[in-house]
């Protein structure tokens, strides 16, 4: 998912403020229009290159053609590195995050950092064009590099809202140092600067918040959360939304309107029990949970499916993956997996919500013993063997194994009954 926070750009020599737009349309102001015609008159060779790269750019849009987006970024590359110094400051900052936009649309992060660079020297009093090369580290999930960048920005200026948000962020994530997140991320919040009203950071701050036991805290951030729109409600808090999607916390068979393929799965899940089981009897196959999650214990997983496709691991469950390859709500579903799960006895989940509510999670319990727990929203229920537990995992949920015996059961996620094959298939996968 693209990360294009905005800023605004003061520009004091020319007496203008411009905004770069997001997508495609280059809109401007009139006073704008008027400096960049009378810069690049000036210069007739430049300008050629300027309305040669602005037409193939959005020529690559109406066309869907990445060859030709890459044409037009060569081209705006080479109007900053060779002819920089003939632009005025304007058209500079415009052609620079034109061409860092459309780098990071097409994953060009590390072309995109040697434009920053580019940016940060020629308007080294700017804060925005460092935080802008933090949110594209980000975006490459390098959170140490954006760290440090944001460390510089906020010891220039220390109020700044989009560095506060974003360091807490790292803090959180980098280092799980919750405490100083926590302080961070709130402060940023408040100054209620541009790009710092984020659905990512107040959950992300509510998150810090629970993690420190500070749960009260917490609900408040979740409900001004849910009050400005960043949530859909205080307890549901998925971030990737399809609006209008009818929502509870449990679900039945019938609720989704696939209970007919679930019944089918559901004859079967001894012999899925069983897949299972083998696999679970070879060391190193299922793999730790990978987000942070877990509390204490042990969680581990064997993926099936992932973003509407196989996974590699389906020759070593057969059956199962037949099973699910009948079943196109979860075969299909781009924003969901299917996977075995397994806890093991004193293990804790915290509290945490799934990232999108385009989905439905479905468990089918294959080892349940005593004492394990599914708390969702305000409903806590166990898992039966042979029966499926269906819940929206983008409300709050928290997991307890309190038995003696390992858990296992099969996540089947499936696309929400209230999507329309048309926004199913131009999803973004999750
Ligand atoms: C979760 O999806 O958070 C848990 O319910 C997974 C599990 O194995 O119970
Ligand atoms: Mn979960």
């Amino acid at each position: 998912e693209q990360n294009q926070q905005q800023d605004q750009d003061e520009n004091e020599e020319e007496g203008s403020s411009s905004q770069i737009p997001e997508g495609g349309g280059a809109q401007s102001s009139y006073m704008e229009e008027l400096l960049r015609q009378q810069a690049l008159e000036e210069n007739p060779a430049v300008k050629e290159l300027y309305d040669k790269a602005k037409e193939m750019d959005k020529s690559s849009e109406t066309e869907k053609s990445n060859k030709i987006l890459n044409e037009a970024i060569g081209m705006y590359k080479t109007l900053i590195e060779q002819y920089g110094d003939k632009l005025n400051d304007t058209i500079f900052k415009q052609v620079a995050e034109r061409c860092i936009n459309r780098m990071r649309f097409l994953g060009r992060l590390k072309s995109a950092v040697d434009i920053h660079y580019k940016l940060i020297r020629r308007f080294a009093d700017e804060p925005s064009f460092r935080n802008q090369l933090a949110v594209t580290f980000l975006l490459g999930n390098r959170l140490s590099a954006a760290k440090l960048v944001l460390h510089e920005v906020l010891s220039q200026w220390r109020y700044n809202g989009f560095a506060l948000v974003h360091y807490g962020f790292v803090l959180k994530n980098l280092d799980q140092d919750f405490e100083n997140a926590v302080l961070y991320l709130r402060e940023g919040i408040e100054t209620n600067d541009e790009g710092t009203q984020d659905g990512r950071f107040y959950f992300n701050l509510g998150d810090a918040l629970q993690r420190l036991g500070r749960n009260q805290e917490a609900q408040e951030v979740y409900r001004k959360g849910a009050k400005i729109g960043l949530f859909l409600s205080e307890y549901q808090r998925s971030l990737y939304n399809v609006n209008r999607l009818k929502s509870k916390p449990f679900w039945t068979k019938l609720d989704t309107t696939y209970k007919d393929q679930f019944t089918e799965i559901y004859k079967y899940w001894q012999v899925i029990r069983d897949e299972g089981l083998k696999l679970l009897s070879q060391d190193g196959l299922f793999m730790n949970e990978q987000e942070n999650l877990k509390d204490t214990g042990d969680w581990k997983q064997f993926e099936l499916y992932a973003r509407g496709s196989k996974t590699k691991n389906c020759h070593m469950a057969p059956i199962t993956c037949q099973l699910i390859n009948n079943f196109k709500a979860a075969s299909s579903c781009k924003r969901g997996q299917v996977k075995f799960s397994v806890l093991h006895p004193n293990t804790h989940v915290h509290s945490h919500c799934g990232p999108t509510n385009c989905r439905i999670r479905a468990h089918l319990g294959l080892k349940v013993p005593e004492n394990t727990f599914i708390r969702v929203a305000n409903e806590t229920r166990s898992w039966k063997e042979g029966e499926w537990l269906i819940f929206d995992d983008s409300y709050e949920h928290e997991v307890w194994q309190k038995g003696t015996s390992l858990r296992l059961v099969l996540i089947v996620d499936v696309w929400h009954p209230d999507l329309t094959e048309e926004e199913k298939s131009s999803m973004s996968p999750i």
